[in-house]
């Protein structure tokens, strides 16, 4: 008979010493990091767990029925529709499209040293960006002169993230709570997408038919008719692109500003492009870059915990008998939250330099279900090989232009919440 319990993890990242006092204090907390444990939860016992009603209850409002919240054939539905669209998505010719505003973004930074904050920047742009590959239509909020479309749609984006995620913080209280602010920005949103799903459905010629770049939701709008399952998938990929890779490269930037070494490293591989704009190939090849990627996204994953609700009663491999070798059980509707932070820092998964930025580790190591800044199996994330690319031109380009950086204040690293379930 499996037993019920749960992994432990411990404060500094390792787990498992002091299994037995802590016990019942982590069936409460159901955190785990146990690479095995991940495995069953994202993989091999994938049917066994979802995202679960809360999920969809604090998301939906701003999110809908999108790949976000949804779960089961619904999910598996929207999976297969989205994913062919993401493979058109990795065509060199789109590089073309994120260069406009990657110089929108140079033309924000000034050439005389003086401070510039560029996390800020880097929403900017991953905002001007994603709506462009996603809609065909820019928020270029990174120009001036910015239209009334990217003020409006961004500033009512970001209020209805952060309506979003302070749903679950409420949980019950929301039934007690009206946030007319959040409801307001949902509705702007939703009348933005509204607008261009409906160009989109009743165009027969792409949006933005005068560029060759493509464009997501005139794609998707060949097979999906239905307006609003069209603004679920719109609203449920800009969300998911946006954040997270203008937090891999405000990330990357603070280490980069930090690390001389890496920084004259990194410039020789960008050296070797003499100039010239990186083509996509020649951005995989650029192992130095990927490994400085690997290494931003081990350290400071995007996604630093996440949850599972068992659907049914089930066990996890280990954790579980008093040496912590035995299955654990789980009760249906027991939340599993995996945090894949604490894992990536584990030691005797990584190394007792395992807390240390080494880009070089990257040579040798050849991680399997210990290393998950973007999920695992069959809900693994499918924007990666776009955000990966999209980072590492952005970061080539900086580089081609500036040729040093400095960090100009002394606070420590700081992460912010954004969404959370
Ligand atoms: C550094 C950048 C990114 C990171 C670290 C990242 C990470 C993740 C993670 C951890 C998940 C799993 C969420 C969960 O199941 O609870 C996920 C899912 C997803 N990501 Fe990403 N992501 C990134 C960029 C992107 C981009 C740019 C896009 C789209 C343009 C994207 C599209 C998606 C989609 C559609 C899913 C849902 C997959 C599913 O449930 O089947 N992601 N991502």
């Amino acid at each position: 008979m499996p037993q019920l319990g749960i992994e432990i993890v411990g404060p500094s990242g390792r787990h498992g010493d002091f299994r037995s006092q802590a016990c019942r204090w982590e069936v409460r907390l159901g955190v785990i990091s146990e690479p095995e444990n991940i495995k069953a939860i994202l993989s091999t016992q994938f049917n066994d767990f979802e995202l679960g009603p809360k999920r969809y209850r604090d998301f939906s409002p701003f999110l809908g029925n999108g790949i976000f919240t949804i779960d089961g054939p619904a999910w598996k539905h929207s999976r297969e529709l989205l994913r062919p669209n993401f493979t058109k998505l990795q065509l060199d010719s789109n590089l073309d499209t994120l260069e406009v505003h990657v110089e929108h973004l140079l033309a924000k930074i000034p050439r005389d040293r003086s401070t510039v904050d560029l996390q800020q920047l880097f929403f900017k742009l991953t905002m001007d960006a994603s709506t462009e590959f996603l809609f065909g239509v820019s928020t270029n909020s990174l120009l001036s002169t910015s239209q009334d479309f990217g003020e409006a749609f961004s500033a009512a984006f970001e209020e209805a993230q952060w309506g979003v995620s302070l749903r679950p913080r409420l949980g019950k209280l929301n039934d007690f709570y009206t946030n007319r602010t959040f409801i307001q920005a949902c509705k702007v949103v939703h009348q933005f997408v509204d607008e261009l799903v409906q160009r989109a459905l009743s165009s027969s010629k792409a949006l933005n038919a005068e560029k060759s770049s493509y464009c997501f939701l005139q794609e998707l709008a060949k097979d999906v008719k239905d307006r609003q399952e069209l603004r679920d998938h719109a609203i449920n990929i800009l969300i998911a692109g946006r954040d997270t890779t203008a937090g891999l490269l405000a990330t990357t930037f603070f280490i980069l500003a930090r690390r001389h070494d890496v920084w004259t490293e990194l410039r020789r591989s960008v050296e070797t492009l003499q100039g010239r704009k990186p083509k996509l190939e020649e951005l995989k090849d650029m192992k130095y870059l990927q490994f400085i990627l690997k290494e931003v996204l081990r350290l400071y994953p995007t996604t630093p915990l996440n949850n599972r609700h068992a659907a049914r009663d089930t066990s996890l491999p280990v954790g579980g008998g008093p040496d912590g070798k035995s299955r654990v059980l789980i009760r249906k509707n027991q939340r599993v939250t995996y945090a894949v932070y604490a894992m990536h820092r584990r030691e005797d998964l990584f190394g007792s330099d395992a807390a240390e930025f080494r880009p070089e580790r990257w040579e040798t190591l050849r991680p399997g279900w210990n290393y998950l800044p973007f999920n695992g199996g069959p809900r693994t994330c499918l924007g990666q090989q776009f955000a990966l690319t999209e980072s590492a031109y952005v970061i080539v380009r900086l580089m081609q232009e500036f040729s040093d950086i400095e960090a100009r204040d002394s606070a420590p690293f700081t992460e912010m919440l954004v969404l959370h379930t």
